[in-house]
């Protein structure tokens, strides 16, 4: 068996320990004489998995007690919905600061709810840098502000948590949670799909602070209000239990590694690698965006031309790191560095680019 390097932007690289005990487990899990995935949501055993995987987010990330957290099916952008469905009332009016594709697709999944506010938009700039802080339009008495903390294909990534005074503070943190230490208690809600560092697809963790579950919102149905989902611990019907369960796993292997403190060290280790090796190649490698607003997490970058870029995705496939290819919105290459990346994979990444430069630059 071959394990390749994998820098896929999601579905994305899984810890291989994780993988072999899911394999080691799949047919008997923990003597039940059933897999995991095989046994009912409500039994006790299930219960005891979701209510483990619950409680290493919370010491993980650093959850408060007045948060809920919720592990929900319909990925982040269900959750981009129901963010204006459970928080903003009829025509009241939302922020929204756009750093890249995903705020976009936030926005598009909210105006048939709400009155969206663009409080500052990096697109004029190509989406290149945050826009300063003094700069945004924010609204006085807004049902909340929208952030997303990590652009995934643009690759602009929030330093620290901005101020916005006594709105709640909404964020996306799909593509960058728990690979640093962050302030639960400065955000509103939190949400993210797991299916870059958390686990595998078709589970989302969404972390809300308990009081904005009182608020009224839009008429919608039982199974799209976060109060429900809170009040049934996400079991208000079937859950994705071989999500859940698996993101459980990875949970436990992020603990055991250091926590978020050692993801943040190592992500600092490889993005420099990466960086650097952009940087220092007198402009064979190119990333357009302002090194303050680069991302750990996702790092876009151009060569000269498409029959490079071409022969880029192939040569390193070929010499095992795979999923290179830039997002067809920006095109290029994308290396996501997520927290299941070894350094040795942005290390033989860095060699493998050293060497293509050399040999066609
Ligand atoms: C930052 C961000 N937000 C939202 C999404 C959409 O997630 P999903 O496909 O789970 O709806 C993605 C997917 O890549 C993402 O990177």
């Amino acid at each position: 068996m071959t394990r390749v390097f994998n820098f896929s932007a999601g579905p994305a690289t899984l810890p291989e320990s994780v993988l072999l005990q899911a394999q080691a487990e799949m047919l008997d899990w923990n003597g039940v004489g059933a897999s995991i995935v095989e046994i009912s949501h409500r039994s006790a055993d299930f219960i005891a998995v979701a209510a483990a995987a619950e409680a290493d987010l919370r010491a993980l990330v650093g959850i408060p007690d007045d948060y809920a957290v919720l592990f929900l099916s319909g990925g982040a952008t269900t959750q981009q919905a129901l963010l204006a469905l459970n928080f903003a009332a009829p025509g009241e009016t939302v922020d929204y600061v756009v750093t890249g594709h995903w705020g976009k697709t936030a926005i598009k999944q909210v105006k048939p709810y709400a009155k969206v506010n663009i409080a500052a938009d990096g697109e004029p700039g190509g989406f290149r840098d945050i826009p300063a802080r003094d700069s945004w339009r924010l609204t006085p008495g807004a049902a909340y502000v929208h952030i997303t903390a990590n652009e995934t294909i643009h690759g602009v990534e929030f330093r620290g948590t901005p101020e916005v005074g006594a709105v709640p503070l909404f964020a996306d943190f799909s593509s960058s949670i728990a690979s640093e230490p962050i302030d639960v208690s400065k955000y509103g809600v939190i949400y993210a799909g797991a299916q870059k560092n958390l686990g595998p697809v078709g589970v989302a963790v969404v972390i809300i602070r308990r009081d904005l579950l009182e608020r009224a919102g839009q008429p919608r149905a039982d199974i799209f209000d976060y109060r429900s989902h809170a009040e049934r611990d996400s079991m208000l019907n079937t859950p994705p239990t071989w999500n859940w369960y698996l993101a459980g796993l990875v949970f436990k292997w992020m603990l055991a590694q250091g926590g978020v403190e050692e993801f943040a060290r190592r992500s600092a280790i490889k993005s420099k690698l990466v960086y650097g090796a952009i940087d220092a190649s007198g402009g064979f490698y190119r990333n357009e965006v302002v090194p303050a607003a680069r991302s750990r997490m996702n790092i876009p970058y151009f060569l000269p031309d498409e029959t490079l870029t071409a022969r880029f995705v192939a040569e390193s496939k070929a010499a095992g790191l795979i999923a290179l290819k830039g997002h067809k919105a920006v095109g290029g290459i994308r290396a996501s560095l997520y927290n299941a990346l070894p350094v040795e994979g942005a290390q033989a990444l860095v060699d493998f680019m050293r060497d293509f430069q050399r040999r066609n630059g």
